[in-house]
């Protein structure tokens, strides 16, 4: 089997708050392979987004180790980090973040344009595909207040891919959203994952999504309560 693109052992995370300890996350231990699409499910409270941002690298635990890319993020100075981060993760998360004064094409361009080695037009090029990819070539120069909500996450998914990330993690990427729009939305994951081999952990709280993911991990209290891989339906 491939090295995993993704390994934590013995992760904790604890907060001290009003003078007491609160353990968020209890020791987790977790390999994610090159590939794979795994769902985090559990109760509000169980430790998900807090698991999601170590996996992400925007929090780092307070015991334990974190492996991504073949890289010990956990002895890296947050500089080294931080390129990581840009080079290997795309995020999308409830709320979309884009840009309000840039056009979708523009929003998907920004990744590219901060990183500053390609030229505009190779960037415009690549996020106007990307758009395309999303079933928005018809949308690319409406502004974020011109678009439904279910467009507005779309185009966060595709500026979450314009860096060819290797990871994608998504934190309830279809909790603001309407039926309808959510399962576009999930049809679209599956859709690049299988086309960009793009690995992806998504936490939500469809029940619909989850139960489309091939690998299931439960969460409660801080601990991997089931870790479940079976044939996706
Ligand atoms: N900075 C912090 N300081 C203290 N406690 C925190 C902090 N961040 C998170 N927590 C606590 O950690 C626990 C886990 O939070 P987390 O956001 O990971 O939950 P979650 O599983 O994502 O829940 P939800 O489904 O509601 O999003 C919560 O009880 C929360 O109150
Ligand atoms: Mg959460």
């Amino acid at each position: 089997m491939s090295d995993p693109l993704v390994s934590l052992r013995g992760v904790r995370k604890s907060y001290e708050h009003e003078g007491k300890m609160l353990d968020v996350l209890r020791g987790i231990d977790l390999d994610i392979h090159p590939g794979e699409m795994v769902c985090i499910v559990g109760p509000s409270g169980a430790g998900k987004s807090t698991l999601l941002h170590i996996i992400g690298t925007l929090d780092l635990p307070s015991a334990g180790t974190v492996r991504l890319d073949g890289q010990l993020v956990t002895a890296l100075s947050s500089t080294k980090v931080s390129a990581l981060r840009n080079r290997a993760i795309g995020f999308v998360f409830q709320f979309h973040h884009l840009l309000p004064e840039f056009t979708a094409v523009e929003n998907v361009m920004m990744p590219g344009m901060i990183q500053g080695s390609e030229t505009r037009a190779v960037l415009r090029g690549r996020a106007e595909k990307l758009l395309d990819e999303v079933g928005l070539a018809h949308r690319r120069s409406h502004r974020p207040s011109e678009l439904s909500g279910g467009e507005q996450q779309r185009v966060a998914l595709a500026r979450a891919l314009a860096l060819s990330p290797k990871l994608l993690l998504a934190d309830e990427p279809s909790g603001n959203l309407d039926t309808d729009n959510s399962q576009q939305v999930h049809t679209l994951f599956h859709e690049l994952n299988a086309r960009h081999g793009v690995t992806m952990v998504l936490v939500t709280h469809n029940p619909e999504l989850a139960r489309s993911i091939p690998r299931v991990i439960t969460m409660r209290d801080g601990n991997v309560a089931t870790d479940e891989q079976r044939a996706a339906g």
